[in-house]
């Protein structure tokens, strides 16, 4: 029998027991391996989680489960990175193989964690900490291993993707959503993770580590939000034939890296475009394989516990086989890849000017745009105002960000232009 101690008993951890206390049996029959659920911390023991636990299973004392001789593996579900980060180190140091959700952890502290880990010789699971329910972590560090992995785009963030669904296909208000987000338990302690990016930033830097064999971090991942993105833009973006997602971007170009969580407006006929609501998807390209596309549920309670028994499941294969040691060290090329400079990066562009309705105010903008190297697509411009501001709405070929950078400076000092011009990346044309 392997022992299993799980702190944090809030939504992932209510999914974990769950899965671990209905699914007992299931397991046992596949695996020939019983796995018992024997303690819970929790800061607090009295609220009523849904789920029917033995007498003497809830515990206060995070600190006597990690050292409680009879478990095996230590969950860490309460999430953060400073007691979470002490936790974990105890339960490593105290020989425990560890399962943890945790990507803000993993993303900012991994090599640490790795490290302790292969110190003490024992293992860190952590399949849940990426695109919830889909075995992201299984895909790319053992099912792609043939691969040099040319590129990732991954919606990773469930509650991002249920918000910018809504206020697509309802036209609901952001504040709403996230609202509502928060309630079904897919938003972090704090949202401000979810709606700028930072939890995908996080995840990012996770796949990046595993499909480049380099230590990457989130200070290596440029990050932006959704936060700042308006109805008005979702609405272009459909006209213009295309569907904004929050993408996390890797990509190997002559072998440097470039990790970036940006708003990305994507052909509405990629299957990407068709992933909704709490839905993740992971497409992934290797030299080898080609095109790869892993699809399922980001976040929530069920679909990241089963993620988490997963990890479980593995590790008690490895204590019973007696090849548990075989721990993931984190990095391990040893010659690292090199960060491409976000000014170095080559994107399509969207643009949305406030721009005052005038003769030539679109020959002066476009001219400052060739002067950059960035040629035009298509232009739109919405409503009739003369002499007002009104969107001027301007589609680019593949430019460079520097230079996009710059011309945007130039454009944004005219009189003509009132605000700041709203940019947004581009990713493939569409069909149409
Ligand atoms: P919750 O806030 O729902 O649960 C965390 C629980 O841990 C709470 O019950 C909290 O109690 C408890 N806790 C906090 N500090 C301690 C402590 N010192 N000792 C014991 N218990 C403590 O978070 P989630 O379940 O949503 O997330 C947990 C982890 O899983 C995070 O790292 C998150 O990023 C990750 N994750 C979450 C997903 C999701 O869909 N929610 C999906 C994938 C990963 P209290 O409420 O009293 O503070
Ligand atoms: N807050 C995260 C999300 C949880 O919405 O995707 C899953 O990691």
């Amino acid at each position: 029998m392997i022992n299993v101690g799980i702190i944090g008993f809030g939504t992932v951890g209510t999914g974990t027991a769950k899965i671990l206390i209905k699914n007992r049996s299931v397991i046992k029959e596949r695996t020939g391996i019983d796995i018992h659920l024997k303690k819970i911390a929790d800061l607090d023991i009295k609220k009523d989680r849904g789920i029917k636990l033995r007498q003497g299973v809830l515990t206060t004392d995070a600190c006597a489960l990690i050292n409680d001789r009879a478990i095996d593996i230590v969950v860490e579900l309460i999430g953060g990175t400073t007691i979470a980060k002490d936790m974990v180190l105890m339960a490593l140091k105290a020989g425990k193989h560890v399962v943890t959700a945790n990507k803000a952890l993993l993303a900012t502290h991994g090599s640490e964690i790795f490290r302790t880990a292969a110190k003490n010789r024992v293992r860190v699971g952590f399949e849940a900490a990426v695109a919830g329910g889909i075995p992201i972590i299984k895909v790319v560090r053992e099912g792609l291993v043939a691969n040099r992995i040319k590129a990732i785009y991954g919606i990773v963030n469930g509650t991002t993707n249920y918000i910018l669904t809504k206020m697509t296909d309802e036209k609901a208000e952001f504040a709403d959503v996230l609202k509502e987000a928060q309630k079904l338990g897919y938003a972090e302690a704090d949202p401000t993770y979810d709606v700028e990016g930072i939890d995908s930033g996080h995840k990012l830097a996770i796949l990046a580590t595993l499909a480049y064999g380099s230590s990457f971090s989130i200070r290596d991942v440029h990050i932006e939000g959704i936060s700042k993105i308006l109805p008005m833009d979702i609405e272009f973006a459909r006209e213009l034939g295309y569907k904004l997602k929050l993408l996390a971007i890797a990509k190997e170009t002559g072998g440097k890296v470039e990790l970036r969580v940006h708003p990305t407006m994507v052909p509405e006929e990629y299957l990407i475009s068709k992933v909704d609501g709490v839905y993740n998807a992971v497409y992934v390209e290797g030299d080898a394989v080609g095109s790869t596309l892993y699809y399922g549920r980001g976040a929530g309670d069920l679909p990241t516990g089963s993620a988490v028994v997963s990890d479980i499941v593995d590790i008690a294969r490895g204590i019973v086989s007696g090849s548990a040691e075989q721990f993931y060290s984190g990095s391990v090329s040893p010659k690292p890849k090199s960060l491409m400079k976000m000014d170095e990066v080559i994107s399509m562009y969207y643009f949305r000017f406030s721009a005052l309705d005038q003769p030539g105010v679109l020959s002066t903008i476009s001219g400052i745009l060739g002067k950059y190297d960035i040629s035009i697509i298509s232009v739109i411009q919405k409503g009739r105002q003369l002499g007002k501001a009104v969107p001027l709405v301007v589609l680019t070929h593949l430019a460079r960000e520097r230079d996009v950078a710059a011309a945007l400076r130039e454009i944004n000092r005219l009189p003509v232009v009132a605000g700041k011009t709203v940019c947004i990346r581009v990713e493939g044309l569409h069909a149409a």
